[in-house]
Order: C-alpha cells, then structure tokens, then sequence
C-alpha cells in the first residue's frame, strides 16, 4: 500500500454547522476541499481506531464520488475496517444503527438532509461519534479547528472501487464490507414494532401511502411496507433514489410533500399517508384529511408507547425541543415521566438518551426519534403510527381526538420569516431579550405573562450550559410565544416564531389553526415589531 502525501492548504469556511457541514456541490467540488475536512476527521477523531468505520449517504449528486476519496483517506490512515451501505446508500438513521451493531468508531455520513440536490445544489458531510448520533460541539469544533491549520492529507494511489457489489473488497490493506443498506435497520424496526399486527391490518384492506421524495427511504419502505408487512405494491411511490430527487426539495411538510397531502385530503384518500426526507430522518404523518402536527405526533406516539412491544414499559422519560408544543409534557405528567426541554438541535437529545433518561424524543420541525438510534427516524414514526393504527383499529383523526379529549389540546404554528436582513434579525431578538425581564404580569390583550427569558439549558447529564437559545414568553394559561433564529439557514436571516395555545375544552377542538391563535399571532407580532424591524408583511413559510 502506497500512502501518497498531497500538500494543501485551510480554506477557513469549514465550520460544521448542527447537521455537519453544508455546502454547495460546486465548493465540495473545489480540488482538496472534501480531503481537507475528511483528513481533519482522522486527525482529531482517535477513539477506538481499530473499531470500524461506517460510511454511507443519501445517495445525492457526488455521494458517488465523495465515498470514493473518503476510502482511500481513511485506508491511508490507517483506518482496517469500512463498512459502508451498497452503492454508497444508507439512511441517516440506518447508518447511526449500524455505528452501534458494529461498535464502531463512528461513521461518516453524506447527506444534505431535506436540501435539494443535484450539481448546482447542495452537499453535505458529518462525522457521527461511536454511540451513533452526531458529534457533539467538542468534536464539531476540534475538526474545525484542524482546518484551519491543515497543510496536508494522506492518501492512496488506488482505483475507484465497485461500490455496488455486495461483498469484500481491498483499498489498499483496508478492509471494505459492502452490506445491504437496508436488512439490518428492517430487522430492527421488526424487533420494536408488531409486525404481526400491521400485517394484519394491511390485509383488511388498510390503504396507505408512503411518500419517499425520490430520496433515501425508497428502498427501506419498499423493503418494509411492501415485501415484509405486506402492503399492496404501489404504496410506495417516488421510491427510487435519485441523484437530484427528481428535481425536488426532499423536505416532508404540506408544501414540498404536496402531492400527497392532496391525495390525502382528496375525495379517493387512503387511510394513512406519510413522507420522508433527503436523508430519512424527518417523517410528516397524514390520515384521512387530517394533518398531525409533528408535535402532537410525539406526545400520541408516548401516550400509545405500549402498545409497540419495543416499549411496552419501558418508557424512562420523554424530551422535546424548546419550541415543541408541550403537548409531550401532558402525557409526561399523566404517566409521571419526567420531560425534558432542550435546546432546538438534535444533539441534545444524545446525553439525555445515552444516560437512559429518556426514551423518546421529538422537535416540531417533523423529527421524532427514540433510544433505537441516535438520529431522529422517519420511517420508524411512521411504523410506529403504523403499530398504533393497528392496535386501536381506529382512524388517525379519531386517534387524535381522543388524544385532544383526554389531554387538551395545544394548537401550534411556526411562521418563518426566510431570507431576512440579519441585522435587522439579530436586533428584532436583542430587543425582545432585554425587554423580556419588563414583560412577566403585564396583560397583552386577553393574555398575562407567565414569564419571559432568553432560554438558557443546563444538559443534566454533563452539565454545560447553552446559552441565548430563543425567547419563550409563556402565558398564564398555558399559552406560549417563541422567537428563535435558524441555525441551518444559509441567506441572510430565518426568524422562527412559533405560537402554541392550549384548549382543554373539546368543544373547541376543531377551529381553523390560524384562527385559532390569531390573537397570539396578532400579539407576537407587535410585541418583536417584525413588520418594522423586517419589511415583511407576512411570514414566507406558515407550518
Ligand atoms: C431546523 C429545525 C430543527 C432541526 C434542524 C436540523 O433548524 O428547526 O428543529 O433540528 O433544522 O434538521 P433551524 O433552522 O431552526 O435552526
Ligand atoms: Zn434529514
């Protein structure tokens, strides 16, 4: 094996944002750009070394290439083992999996999540630690560090490999075991959930849809729904792959999973309905001309959690992101589990999931996950719906009502305001945190200020702090005003605000959602003065 030694130089943009670092393909296509930051990995990573690494992506333009180069720097430094998905394909959830079953030293995933793909869009990279989830900002930060510092990697003067054989093959003295990308996280999803029972359904004449967005979970659906629980061939659709997903933006909400959601709130609508991102881990869930809001998905699938035989009792906690509905925390306290807040991200769920204080976990922005992996799970929410559909043999609007009846319910929106000035953002938030120490006990409108703070999480687990993560105003009944700034956004400024009310009363379960928190849209407006601070008249983005 002939490790050659290229010279190269820091680029200094190549700081890992919450999901790795994003970029264009053009700029991961800039000569050394991608070697740069996978030699940082191997310099700074050198937990287990002799622990094998998993590498695999969303199967996006340049997965190909970039898996490639990938194996020859890890074989050039010494990396004995790679096992990686074939054709370079695994889920973001499968490959969190497979770091665990193998015990690995980590992976190494390729994914621009819910990002559109192809040429002229986007690319991404993360290193995932040996636990399976993402690296936490000590290790983000180390990589980081070393970029700016590099000034070589090793590499092999070696072919391109087969990527598409399953098998064993050599890169240079390294070892690479071409798995199936899908059978071992299928197996899993069979050992949590009962299969026995969905089949069932599905013979009694259940119809579903399962969106894939041409993205990563074709083929685990297809393996899943399809050949092991039985679904009618065809409830798969968009199921295959595709370098650029056809031409769209890979992201499971109303308005880029449009398609379905017409279907589902047609006059021919199947029962159930549910679609995936880029790289597998977001779910949206449909029934019959209704929309679960991600939100309440989390606290239906804690309340029902017995009924899945993986976590028939066993149950230790429940965590949501800050700006997550609470509807979570009422199950929370019904059951007497504790519930955790954390800060948006879901890496902060890996301390509380690895410490074994909670079980499942969820954020608003249509990721919901448990201790299975350390990634948020598409396909795993929707076979647990799945499970649950089964088990109760009602609908899903049914389901949930009954949900609203027994704990109230949270109505919720998110109005993103995209591409905004980020001054003029960052002062909006600067505003609204000095003047939120005035604001608990005064009445605006027919609210009073429970409190108001710029939310700071101590990790119970290893104690650091996260400071500045979004101002909470919370009313007096319950009610709650969120405003945050994105982290993944890549123009200007995205400001998030997200308005939650609770109505207990199930006379009122059925208004409009917008109608329904008008007066605290109306309120959350003027209180951070978005239309002067921002020129926006209205959001970009209502969820
Ligand atoms: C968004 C979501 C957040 C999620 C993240 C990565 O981040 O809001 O819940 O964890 O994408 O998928 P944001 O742009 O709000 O920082
Ligand atoms: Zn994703």
């Amino acid at each position: 094996m002939s490790v050659e030694t290229i010279t190269t130089q820091p680029f200094k943009d190549q700081k890992p944002g919450t999901s790795g670092l994003r970029k264009k393909v053009k700029v991961f296509e800039t000569p050394n750009y991608l070697e740069n930051f996978v030699q940082c990995i191997f310099d700074t990573q050198h937990e287990q070394p002799d622990a094998p690494l998993v590498v695999g992506g969303d199967g996006r333009y340049y997965n190909r290439q970039a898996i490639q180069k990938i194996l020859r720097i890890a074989a050039a430094n010494g990396c004995t083992r790679v096992i990686l998905g074939q054709g370079g394909i695994l889920s973001t959830p499968a490959a969190s999996n497979l770091i665990r079953q193998h015990n690995a030293r980590g992976g190494i995933i390729l994914s621009a999540s819910h990002n559109p793909g192809g040429p002229d869009e986007d690319f991404g990279i993360k290193f995932n630690t040996p636990n399976g989830g993402p690296a936490p900002e000590k290790v983000t930060e180390a990589i980081y560090t070393a970029t700016l510092h590099i000034n070589r990697y090793h590499t092999l003067d070696e072919p391109d490999i087969d990527l598409d054989t399953l098998g064993q093959v050599l890169v240079g003295d390294m070892e690479v075991d071409i798995v199936d990308s899908v059978s071992a996280y299928a197996d899993l999803m069979e050992r949590l959930f009962d299969f026995d029972q969905i089949r069932a359904l599905f013979q009694s004449g259940f119809r579903m849809r399962f969106d894939a967005m041409h993205a990563v979970t074709g083929p685990y659906a297809r393996e899943i729904l399809e050949n092991r629980l039985g679904a009618p061939v065809g409830t798969v659709v968009n199921g295959v792959p595709l370098e650029d997903f056809g031409g769209g933006h890979p992201d499971p909400n109303l308005v880029y999973a449009k398609e379905l959601a017409d279907y589902l709130f047609g006059p021919d609508a199947p029962d159930f309905g549910a679609a995936s991102d880029g790289d597998g881990d977001r779910n949206m869930v449909l029934g019959r001309h209704f929309f679960v809001t991600p939100s309440d998905s989390l606290a239906l699938l804690a309340a029902n959690a017995a009924l899945a035989p993986g976590y028939n009792g066993n149950i230790s906690g429940i965590a949501r992101s800050m700006p997550t509905s609470q509807a979570a925390d009422r199950v929370a306290a019904k059951l007497g589990l504790p519930c955790y807040e954390t800060p948006t991200g879901w890496k902060f769920f890996g301390n509380l999931l690895d410490a074994g204080k909670i079980t499942l976990c969820g954020e608003e922005s249509f990721g919901t996950g448990s201790d299975h992996v350390r990634e948020k799970d598409g396909l795993w929410a929707v076979l647990f719906w799945l499970n649950i559909l089964a088990a109760r043999r009602q609908s899903v609007a049914e389901i949930v009502r009954e949900h609203w009846r027994i704990y109230g319910r949270n109505y919720y929106t998110r109005h993103d305001y995209e591409a905004v000035d980020s001054t003029a953002a960052n002062e909006l938030v600067d505003t609204l945190r000095s003047a939120s120490a005035t604001l608990p006990g005064q009445q605006l409108g027919s609210y009073t200020v429970d409190y108001a703070d710029d939310f700071r999480y101590l990790d119970p687990v290893d104690a650091s702090v996260s400071a500045n993560q979004g101002i909470r105003i919370g009313f007096k009944d319950g009610s709650r005003i969120v405003y945050r700034l994105s982290g993944t956004g890549t123009q200007g400024a995205t400001l998030r605000v997200y308005i939650e009310a609770y109505e207990p009363d199930p006379a009122k379960h059925d208004l409009d959602t917008q109608q329904a928190l008008a007066e605290l849209i109306d309120i959350a407006n003027r209180l951070a003065g978005i239309r002067e601070r921002t020129g926006r008249e209205a959001p970009t983005v209502i969820t």
